[in-house]
């Protein structure tokens, strides 16, 4: 049993049932891949039946039906209970509520399923108010990596193994595979090549690929290369958790203050997640949920409430924004109901609504370095959006079958692990003798997203050497033990912030070497050896000198060839403690013990929840889209998107760019196209129709915005605000997950387009539109009868 639930079998257990479609059952070993896959197939095909789940004493009658919509879940109560007897450690934070709240306004016993859209009075405080209710669901999401899961194998020395898996969590897989075989970590070495891709899809779930593979080599002493077809990973590996969020938002009317018309007071919101059959880190997920769902709105009653769903489904798992953009989605749609049920354009909501410096989130963090409206504002101006949503209107009015929307989204996002156990990084430098090269090893994981040109970037400028000087290493576990995995966007932050510091010690102490020289020996001396690098101010000990045997050498070469003469440790290693995020998060909820669900398998116990730490820093982004949609085909074409993206100081602005760019745009297929099609009944039940790109639908050239303009935020624009002290490395901030969530602007402005064709058709304009915005969900919100 793996997983961070302790609850997933490598391979199922015989005298347990499946419980998804995909789940391994057993794995063929064969001299060349093409007669493992022969045999695994005629082995599915024709060597294993399934019959359905008998019915037994003691479980409820629903355990022996799949469960496969977060619907029937939340109908027959199959949620996970938050601290199981085999992983009582873990922490999901149930609720989050601003302290001093109230929710009288709010119908806090509404049935989760009721999902009607619809506007009623209320008074928040004495203030008059318009209360908007209704739900939005978004879907899952497969990675879509370009290399399947695969690991390889090798047996060495005489009991070792040297495990290669692809995957961003090198120490997970060191510990699986320890794990399996009941071994000491040291007896396996696990390697890491660059990564062909994983998008948070390699951060948990590669354990099962791993895990098989070692106890194959291990069975059979020789080497094991274990990769999965694109249809056996898909159906196999867990993906992005489907959400499902009912909403009620309290907005001021402005009867009382016309000035305070469109002030948001409440936001009660319940939410469940698709968590699949295991827990893999569906709580982790939901806590980022959590404590991102204020997003960029100071809201004075707030809540925000999450259960995760036990389903029929592979384990979902980590994805690229981790829940964030699920919440997005929901969070926006909510504000957009509310701004309509008030006459106004959500636009106007949102700004009204923005944090301001100083502000504190429901869940006690003060953003004492919040710029949101600067950016907000340097969006406007850049999208040109009054310019914009004016062609907008126009094209609407001339137009009865083609209609176009436009959103503007803000969004405040935490950057870190909310765990301090885990916000540390380890570099080892060694430097040759020979030629003065450096080699550096470091625990992240490249897989795309060009953390060793940026970690290269950092070793050279603080070495002040040449970048083709420096190699740095993909992790090595007996090199680099206990890596923090490349995620949550932190690799690059982490990694680099552990390789500055560890360059600035070096660095220092081949210039104490060199000092210590000038002292002992002189001046003359000291450029006699060509060492003076203190002759030259700007170009210091990059200069070349003449060398003794003719040609040229940088004074750095000639400086480490005397160090090394001179018994200087050419080698050194530093552990950086990640700064900012080590306070525990004050007001967060959990679910009491007498609430907690029972369901077969998982014992609630009452053990105190794990450790959730603050964030390390926030970063303030935004987007605006337009999008013309046909009404009659459900057709979307995105016309322009302006990304405002909050870098602080750009450590590569060509990488962040690129960044940006390639998250919004997988984003843009999970709001637009992506869906995942499950057999709903029969004997197939649960089978993932969705599996390769013949009917699964990531973005292609016709999905990408006709016009997409990318900006970095300057940040001399928010010149009053400081910089926080805990700012990402050399000032810079998070890039490789956050932009994602402007996706969600595109969704908006779809929904907008939609409404204003139904309020034109004399449709009410509150309505439910769910998330992938596909042709047929858009021809469905759209209500177009033939008559
Ligand atoms: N970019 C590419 N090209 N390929 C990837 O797999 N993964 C994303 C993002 N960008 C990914 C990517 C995810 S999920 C994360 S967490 C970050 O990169 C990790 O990189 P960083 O922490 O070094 O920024």
């Amino acid at each position: 049993l793996q997983g961070m639930g302790l609850d997933q079998p490598v391979f199922a257990d015989p005298a347990e049932p499946i419980t998804y479609v995909g789940q391994t059952i057993a794995l063929v070993c064969a001299e060349t891949e093409v007669d493992a896959q022969d045999i695994a197939d005629f082995v599915s095909a024709h060597c294993i039946g399934y019959r359905g789940v008998p019915q037994e004493h003691g479980k409820p009658d629903w355990w022996a039906k799949p469960i496969l919509a977060i619907d029937d879940a939340v109908r027959v109560g199959s949620i996970f209970p938050d601290n199981p007897h085999r992983a009582p450690y873990m922490n999901h934070v149930w609720r989050v509520t601003r302290p001093g709240s109230r929710f009288d306004w709010a119908d806090t016993a509404r049935d989760p399923l009721d999902k009607t859209h619809q506007v009623t009075d209320g008074m928040v405080r004495g203030v008059p108010c318009r209360i908007a209710s209704g739900t939005q669901a978004t879907g899952g999401q497969i990675h879509f990596y370009m290399e399947p899961q695969a690991t390889l194998v090798v047996p060495a020395d005489k009991d070792g193994l040297v495990v290669h898996p692809s995957t961003q969590s090198p120490m997970e897989m060191h510990q699986s595979s320890a794990m399996i075989l009941g071994s000491q970590y040291n007896k396996i070495d696990v390697r890491v090549p660059q990564v062909g891709g994983g998008f948070g899809g390699k951060t948990e779930q590669t354990r099962f690929v791993t895990a098989a593979a070692v106890l194959a080599a291990h069975k059979l002493k020789r080497p094991v290369r274990l990769a999965l077809t694109r249809e056996q990973d898909t159906a196999m590996i867990g993906k992005r958790h489907g959400y499902y969020g009912q909403y009620q938002v309290a907005i001021d009317a402005g009867e009382i203050r016309p000035e305070d018309k469109g002030l948001i007071h409440g936001f009660f919101n319940r939410m469940w997640g698709d968590g699949g059959a295991f827990y893999d880190c569906s709580f982790i997920v939901s806590n980022c949920i959590q404590t991102r769902a204020d997003s960029a709105y100071n809201v004075r009653d707030f809540r925000n409430e999450i259960d995760v769903c036990r389903t029929n489904h592979a384990p979902s798992t980590a994805m690229r924004s981790f829940g964030d953009v699920q919440m997005k989605v929901i969070l926006e749609s909510a504000v957009d109901d509310a701004a309509f049920s008030v006459g106004m354009r959500a636009e106007e909501v949102r700004e009204k609504n923005l944090y301001a410096r100083g502000d504190v989130t429901p869940f006690g963090q003060a953003l004492s370095f919040c710029y949101m409206r600067e950016v907000w504002d340097y969006l406007k101006e850049t999208s040109d959006f009054e310019r914009k949503a004016q062609d907008v209107e126009t094209f609407n009015a001339k137009n009865r079958w083609r209609k176009r929307g436009i959103a503007m989204i803000p969004t405040k996002y935490g950057s870190g692990y909310n765990l301090a156990m885990l916000e540390q990084a380890t570099a080892l430098i060694s430097i040759f003798q020979g030629d003065g090269s450096v080699v550096i090893h470091q625990g992240g994981v490249e897989m795309g997203q060009g953390l060793v040109t940026n970690i290269r970037q950092i070793a050279a400028y603080v070495l002040d050497i040449p970048m083709d000087m420096i190699e740095i290493k993909a992790p090595v576990t007996s090199v680099i033990p206990n890596p923090t995995s490349t995620g949550g966007s932190t690799g690059t932050a982490y990694n680099g912030e552990a390789v500055k510091q560890l360059c600035a010690d070096m660095r220092a102490r081949i210039q104490a070497f060199a000092q210590k020289m000038l002292h002992e020996k002189g001046p003359d001396w000291c450029t006699s050896k060509g060492i003076d690098y203190w002759n030259h101010p700007d170009t210091g000990w990059t200069t070349k000198v003449p060398a003794p045997g003719g040609g040229e050498v940088m004074i750095w070469q000639n400086l480490i060839a005397l160090a090394h003469s001179e018994r200087i440790g050419l080698t050194a290693t530093f552990t950086a403690k990640v700064k900012g995020g080590d306070v525990a998060t004050p007001a967060l909820e959990y679910k009491p013990f007498e609430d907690q669900p029972g369901i077969p398998g998982y014992t609630p116990t009452e053990a105190a929840p794990g450790e959730f730490d603050n964030f390390v820093g926030f970063t303030y982004s935004g987007a605006c889209a337009v999008v013309e949609v046909d009404i009659l085909t459900g057709e979307t074409k995105v016309l322009s998107t302006d990304l405002v993206y909050d870098m602080g100081w750009s450590l590569n602005p060509a990488i962040d760019i690129g960044q940006v760019e390639g998250a919004f745009v997988q984003g843009l297929g999970y709001v637009l196209t992506e869906q995942l099609v499950f057999q709903p009944d029969g004997p197939e039940a649960g089978r993932l129709n969705t599996l390769n790109t013949w009917r699964y639908k990531p973005p292609a050239t016709t999905t990408i915005p006709l016009e997409l303009n990318t900006h970095l935020f300057p940040r001399s624009l928010a010149p009053h605000v400081p910089e926080s002290p805990y700012e990402g490395v050399l000032s810079s901030k998070e890039v490789g997950e956050p932009p994602l969530v402007l996706a969600a602007s595109v969704f908006l402005a779809v929904k907008t387009a939609v409404r204003e064709s139904r309020v034109e058709r004399g449709l009410p304009g509150l309505f439910r539109m769910d998330a992938p915005a596909t042709v047929q969900e858009v021809r469905r919100a759209a209500e177009v009868a033939l008559n």
